[in-house]
């Protein structure tokens, strides 16, 4: 392996750091990863310490480069977006981080959508607030824990400060930065009434750069000598740079702890009502994306928490045997952001009775998810954004009962990647091109990532789905009007 360059993608996820070693044409040659817990101290809360990230990213990087490590010329990270992680003037972590899937900020939000208001938000940023953005989270601090908030010198995201202990560089990406709400993401810069709305100082941001962009190399201590870092991206737009997503109206939907729906723009737009995120891509461009709540974790809650197994592939079986039920699962169990922003909304299975099994119920989970990620393509298509297929990643990929219920329900063709790890093969492709290895995010993907497989929806599914979809599309407000 010693003449080869080797490129490295990191992908700091919620339940654990996963990383992966590429060649030059995107072939993982090791995988490694290291899990972690996500802290609930209280109901609704979700927090991480940023250095069990530390740990994680050393030992995943040893694993990576072991005997290798001369050869590694590049590294980028993608990650958990929307973290508020706080330094003070000794460069220390001030608290742990508050998630993207917190719902502790409902007061702020409304007050930001609210009192500052949607429009000028949205005029501002391009978005509205939602409870998992940064900026209310800064407004809660500044609120309930003043003496913190006194002592922040500088505000990032989790991949940066990952990249930061990695580099020493405070950097951030546009793709990232958007989910903070104090980007003005249509000219790419940070909004100063933003940060004046939310009592910070520009000073206290990292400085912004193209993904691809190398803003450092890696410190001597991790012992990749040659190693160039670039900025990286959230996890989103770095699953579309490695699921290929980097072409107008091309659309990844990633199964991970959250779902999402992510749709390539090559210019910058806003849907009527904002419940998409209009965000910055890692390819120079732009995206609309739905985020759902809860996904892949929806089913590890059911089996795990709930059934008490850890067979996925039993109950699998279960699932494609159950077929068609009327019973339908709300896939709320952490509230919901796309397209409702609503942390109070709660999970529900309807329609059970007497004769339920277990395995319909399974089925419904699976199903459950596929029709919020729907929702959120409802609201692409009002807006005459349709996308002509899809690419499917994160773990609930794994599932091929899964899968086809995602291309019945949406309608849409479903390819299926060599790798299932988006995210962090998008990280090695932007690393490649920070390397110079190609001479852009879009010649990366188009040489490294490869279908393996193409999942066509079954018309007579699809059209028993389209009435199961209007029913559950019946069911969130319905509920909300009981709670
Ligand atoms: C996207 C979002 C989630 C996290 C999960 O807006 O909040 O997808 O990035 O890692």
């Amino acid at each position: 392996m010693e003449n080869t360059a080797y490129y490295i993608g990191l992908d700091l996820g919620t339940s654990s750091l996963k990383g992966i070693l590429t060649d030059s044409t995107g072939l993982v040659m090791r995988e490694s990863s290291v899990s972690y817990d996500v802290l609930y101290p209280h109901e609704g809360w979700t927090e991480q310490d940023p250095a069990v990230w530390i740990c994680a990213a050393e030992k995943v990087l040893a694993a990576l480069s072991e005997g290798v490590s001369e050869s590694v010329r590049g590294l980028s990270v993608g990650g958990q977006m929307h973290g508020l992680v706080v330094l003070d003037e000794r460069d220390e972590v001030i608290r742990p981080c508050i998630l993207w899937n917190d719902g502790r900020t409902e007061e702020q939000t409304e007050y930001l959508n609210d009192v500052i208001g949607r429009k000028k938000l949205s005029v501002l940023t391009g978005n509205i607030a939602f409870a998992g953005f940064t900026a209310p989270k800064l407004l809660w601090m500044r609120e309930n824990e003043p003496e913190n908030f006194a002592r922040i010198r500088r505000i990032m995201l989790p991949k940066d400060y990952l990249a930061y202990r990695l580099t020493g560089v405070f950097s951030t990406d546009y793709s990232d930065a958007s989910g903070m709400l104090l980007l003005d993401v249509a000219h790419k810069c940070w909004s100063h009434e933003m940060c004046r709305i939310c009592g910070i100082s520009e000073t206290m941001l990292p400085r912004l750069y193209e993904s691809w962009e190398v803003t450092g190399k890696v410190l001597p201590r991790y012992g990749l000598p040659e190693c160039v870092v670039t900025a990286g991206a959230g996890d989103n737009a770095a699953a579309a740079v490695g699921t290929g997503c980097v072409t107008n109206g091309a659309c990844n939907i990633s199964l991970g702890t959250s779902g999402t729906i992510f749709i390539c723009q090559d210019r910058f737009s806003v849907d009527e009502k904002n419940a998409l995120h209009s965000f910055a891509h890692a390819n120079g461009r732009f995206h609309l994306m739905g985020c759902i709540l809860t996904a892949a974790s929806a089913r590890k809650w059911w089996l795990e928490d709930v059934i008490g197994t850890g067979d996925y592939a039993a109950d699998e079986d279960g699932a494609a045997a159950a077929g068609d039920s009327g019973v339908i699962f709300l896939p709320y169990l952490s509230g919901e952001r796309s397209p409702h922003n609503d942390v109070g909304a709660r999970g529900a299975f309807i329609g059970l009775s007497a004769t339920t099994t277990r395995a319909q119920m399974s089925r419904a989970v699976m199903e459950g998810v596929a029709f919020a990620l729907r929702d959120c393509l409802e609201v692409a298509k009002a807006g005459g954004v349709m996308p002509a297929a899809a690419t499917l990643c994160g773990g609930g990929a794994k599932s091929r009962v899964w899968r086809q219920i995602m291309a019945d329900v949406l309608g849409l063709p479903v390819n299926i990647l060599q790798t299932e790890q988006g995210p962090s093969l998008g990280g090695a492709l932007l690393a490649m091109v920070g390397a110079g290895e190609y001479a852009s995010v879009e010649a990366a993907a188009a040489a490294c990532v490869r279908v393996s497989e193409t999942i066509m929806p079954d018309p007579a599914a699809s059209a028993r789905y389209e009435d199961k979809y209007r029913t559950f599309a019946k069911l969130y407000p319905a509920l909300k009007a009981v709670r």
